[in-house]
């Protein structure tokens, strides 16, 4: 086992060894789409921005705020992951502008009483709009301050009235090759899925974003709404949802599919427990020099351990 300690990591540090042969793949895939679309390089760069930046309006503060400096809004827009637009951080905010993110549809099936498709602004509709000031701390080993908007996704699932069949609540990203161009490509085993365990879903800390710094969400963080769940790391953070389903078994995460010794169901933020290659004890805040201690469930945990009392969180990782 290898455990690096390194002020940062490199990307074929954190990446399958498949997965970082396949990028050379699409890096060639996306140079040549670029040239296509624009008839010169670069083309891509900036589009994505143009869609976002729509105020959102009546949102709501609350206590749900850690006291912490915010990442700027440059930072969490042109840091990102988001592997259907590519593997490297900046690949997004340059890729993004050809996902649409309206019209958009949310199917909700499964164990629940009142199934349905929703056009996603009827979705929202019924929630006040909250302001949720949350660290995010990616399994890599960095971690932001996200001013989210969004609302509680506990109040989403009670509208569906879960039935007693439903333990587990299953996550689907968009599958659509047009608009997301890495889903040429098998980076990933497409369409990203997450999953968490009705209890966690119901969490009060758990919401579905549609905006950060009071603006729509950019494409490149998740257009139009996506899963933040702080305590976890941010690979549970699955974006550009188009479907929820409830389930009795437990629901495999892309991640879990790609590499299952590494990427586990539960992917607690645990300083304890560290990735088979890399030490998660500490991390580095996007904007500062000096590493940071990780906090045990990402210091959600007076909140949150209760949700896990008797697991073993080493096997249960
Ligand atoms: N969702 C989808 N559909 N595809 C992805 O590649 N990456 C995840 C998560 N959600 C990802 C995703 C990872 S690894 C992280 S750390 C967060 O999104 C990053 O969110 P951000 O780019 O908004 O900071």
């Amino acid at each position: 086992m290898l455990t690096k300690n390194a002020p940062d990591l490199r990307y074929s540090d954190v990446t399958p060894e498949r997965l970082y042969l396949r990028r050379r793949e699409f890096m060639k895939m996306a140079s040549s789409a670029a040239l296509v679309a624009t008839g010169g390089l670069g083309g891509f760069a900036c589009r994505a921005e143009a869609q976002s930046g729509q105020k959102l309006e009546g949102v709501r503060k609350t206590s749900f705020a850690v006291d912490e400096a915010l990442t700027p809004f440059k930072d969490i827009t042109t840091y990102n992951n988001f592997y259907e637009f590519g593997s490297q951080k900046e690949d997004p905010s340059h890729n993004a502008g050809s996902l649409k993110p309206r019209p958009w549809t949310i199917k909700v099936d499964g164990a629940v009483a009142k199934p349905g498709q929703f056009e996603v602004d009827e979705f929202i509709k019924p929630h006040a709009l909250e302001e949720r000031i949350y660290r995010l701390r990616c399994v890599e080993a960095w971690s932001m301050v996200i001013p989210w908007v969004g609302i509680p996704l506990g109040d989403v699932i009670k509208r569906f009235e879960p039935t007693s069949k439903a333990r587990y609540v299953e996550f689907t990203t968009l599958f659509s090759p047009s608009q997301m161009p890495g889903q040429r490509y098998e980076i990933l085993p497409w369409p990203y899925l997450e999953g968490l365990r009705l209890d966690e879903a119901m969490h009060p800390l758990a919401i579905l974003a549609v905006g950060l710094y009071g603006q729509a969400l950019p494409n490149q963080d998740g257009a139009p709404i996506r899963l933040v769940v702080p305590w976890k790391y941010g690979f549970k953070s699955i974006k550009s949802i188009v479907r929820i389903r409830f389930v009795e078994k437990q629901p495999m995460n892309t991640w879990q599919v790609m590499t299952p010794s590494e990427y586990g169901f539960y992917s607690n933020v645990n300083p304890e427990v560290d990735h088979p290659r890399w030490t998660q004890a500490t991390e580095r805040r996007i904007g500062e020099f000096r590493r940071r201690k990780t906090l045990m469930f990402n210091g959600y945990a007076d909140q949150v351990a209760s949700l896990y009392a008797g697991m073993d969180l080493r096997k249960n990782y």
